[in-house]
């Protein structure tokens, strides 16, 4: 089932999403809606706050991007529980956009690896060091589960620049192609 996107200006977007027990009702239903939601919409990732869950849980898909990088051919994985635990001190910058912020596109510095600990989609535990075009989603996706958006860590003068488009996003006035929930 496609799931409505929470759109900038939604509450549930800035705020500190919570751990989950492994238990939790109807967790793999969830896991294939946020899919089928990611998937609807062309995201390379989703997170449970974009569709109006404070929870920590999150989708990422890089199969789309195999034409680009082959060596994420068929990855598909969902990530329970994620936390950052450490962050390279080495950085690179990229262009990024987000399913909850339709229009918007912007260069973000973010650490070229991050030590991380999760939950697969099979409840299995995981603690490692991701680098690469994974550490930059990962990166910006957790961040949904602090209540951060992509906007927030951009250049000042850019942040300036987009100021308006973000409030009247807030109050409603955005154009966005897949189901969302009205501002
Ligand atoms: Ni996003």
């Amino acid at each position: 089932m496609i799931l409505p996107m929470y759109i900038f200006g939604q509450p549930v977007l800035r705020k500190q999403a919570e751990d989950i027990p492994t238990d939790y009702p109807g967790l793999q239903q969830l896991i294939s809606d946020m899919f089928e939601t990611m998937k609807n919409a062309e995201g390379v990732g989703l997170a449970a706050p974009q569709v109006g869950l404070s929870i920590r849980v999150v989708v990422i898909d890089l199969d789309i991007l195999k034409d680009d990088y082959p060596e994420y051919a068929g990855f598909l994985h969902a990530y329970i529980n994620p936390h950052i635990l450490e962050f390279s001190d080495d950085t690179c910058t990229m262009e990024e956009g987000c399913l909850s912020v339709p229009g918007i596109h912007e260069n973000v510095r973010r650490s070229k690896s991050i030590h991380v600990t999760y939950l697969d989609e099979n409840l299995q535990p995981h603690d490692e060091w991701v680098d690469g075009y994974l550490a930059r989603v990962m990166q910006h996706e957790f961040d949904h589960l602090e209540g951060k958006l992509f906007v927030d860590k951009i250049a000042p003068l850019r942040k300036q620049m987009v100021k308006k488009k973000l409030m009247s996003m807030a109050k409603g006035k955005f154009n966005c192609a897949y189901k969302h929930k009205p501002n």
